[in-house]
């Protein structure tokens, strides 16, 4: 087994497995978030010798002497400089991928004190932010190269919550230190791990489900199907008329569709027992666009309903064509807008 340093500590993993999972379950380092398990999204990013790395992509077992540095590991005057950088620039938002940007950040800045920003873009290259965007985090850099080469914070006073005054959002702390708790990051005794069995098709009818072999699996404690939910198999926002789970029967829309859900003891045995779920599908044409669905002869998206059109409301108000007949000009266009719209 190897045996490494994270946060300036010996560590030596008692089991060869990926650095992501070691660093949050045993070390229980949750600021290191998994996002995608498979290194596409970077919310993992860590500090291995001076380098960014993407926690989800090495083994333990091929770290032997490396050291490993996480947002855990920052110095206290560090913490306070990215704290500051990152809620003036208002680059926090849920804060999911904020400690791998600080890594970033902070790998770039330990060797370029002042980056162009075309040296920032590609320092944050690899990883996603889906709800703040780029150009405050791109901010946030600049700001925190600005305190470290001055050595000092600028001190602002208490925020002013007045109107047209901007503040720090009160949770930054903790979501760019990674301290605040996603529901991912809670562990408890004894608790079970669990994890959907997901369409493999964009569209396509199940045929059957057959969770036998999975279920026998040992460490598993429950294999759930479509069959198992009492009432209603359907939720929505606009309309009940996506299913929970896929039945037997039911058409997929979507690669994510989920059509069984897995309890078990570790994350080792839930994936072993997804692969044991038995699901023969019927692959359909796909309908990729709504131009697509709304063709004459599309294949029914839900095919419980008389056709793809989700829902048709015509809305008018006082005289409208009394009005177009009076007015002076008279502009025809095709104006959409989102479902949920205000006006
Ligand atoms: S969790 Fe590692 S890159 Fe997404
Ligand atoms: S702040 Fe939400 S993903 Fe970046």
């Amino acid at each position: 087994m190897a045996a490494f340093k994270v946060n300036g500590k010996n560590v030596c993993p008692e089991k060869n497995q990926k650095l992501l999972r070691f660093l949050r379950d045993e070390l229980r380092l949750t600021s290191v978030k998994d996002g995608c398990s498979e290194g596409a999204c970077g919310a993992c990013t860590v500090i291995i010798d001076g380098k960014t790395c993407k926690a989800c992509v090495p083994d333990t077992d091929s770290l032997s002497g490396r050291e490993i540095i996480t947002v855990e590991g920052l110095t206290e005057w560090e913490r306070q400089v990215y704290t500051y950088a990152y809620g003036k620039a208002g680059a926090v938002q849920c804060g999911f991928c904020i400690p791998g940007m600080v890594m970033c950040t902070k790998a770039l800045l330990d060797e370029n004190m002042e980056p162009t920003d075309d040296e920032i873009r590609y320092a944050l290259r690899n990883n996603y932010c889906r709800c703040t965007g780029y150009v405050k985090i791109m901010d946030a850099v600049r700001l925190a190269a600005k305190i470290l080469k001055k050595g000092e914070i600028p001190d602002d006073g208490d925020p002013n919550w007045t109107i047209g005054n901007r503040v720090a959002r009160i949770d930054v702390a903790e979501k760019v230190l990674g301290t605040g708790k996603y529901p991912d990051d809670f562990y408890l005794d004894g608790m079970l791990y669990g994890s959907a069995l997901r369409s493999r098709y964009a569209r396509a009818r199940v045929l059957s489900i057959d969770t036998s072999k999975a279920k026998e699996l040992p460490g598993v404690e429950a294999v759930v199907t479509a069959a198992d939910i009492p009432g209603e198999n359907k939720i929505g926002h606009l309309k009940h008329d996506q299913y929970t789970l896929i039945p037997v029967g039911g058409l997929v829309h979507y690669l994510g569709d989920a059509v069984a859900l897995v309890a078990a003891k570790d994350r080792e045995t839930v994936e072993k027992a997804k692969k044991l779920i038995k699901v023969d599908y019927e692959v359909l044409p796909h309908v990729h666009t709504i131009e697509e669905a709304a063709a004459l002869d599309a294949p029914k998206v839900f095919d419980e309903e008389e056709s793809n059109v989700c829902a048709h409301k015509h809305i008018s108000r006082g005289n409208a064509e009394e009005a177009i007949r009076n007015s002076k000009y008279v502009i025809s266009h095709h104006f959409e807008t989102p479902w949920t719209e205000h006006a």
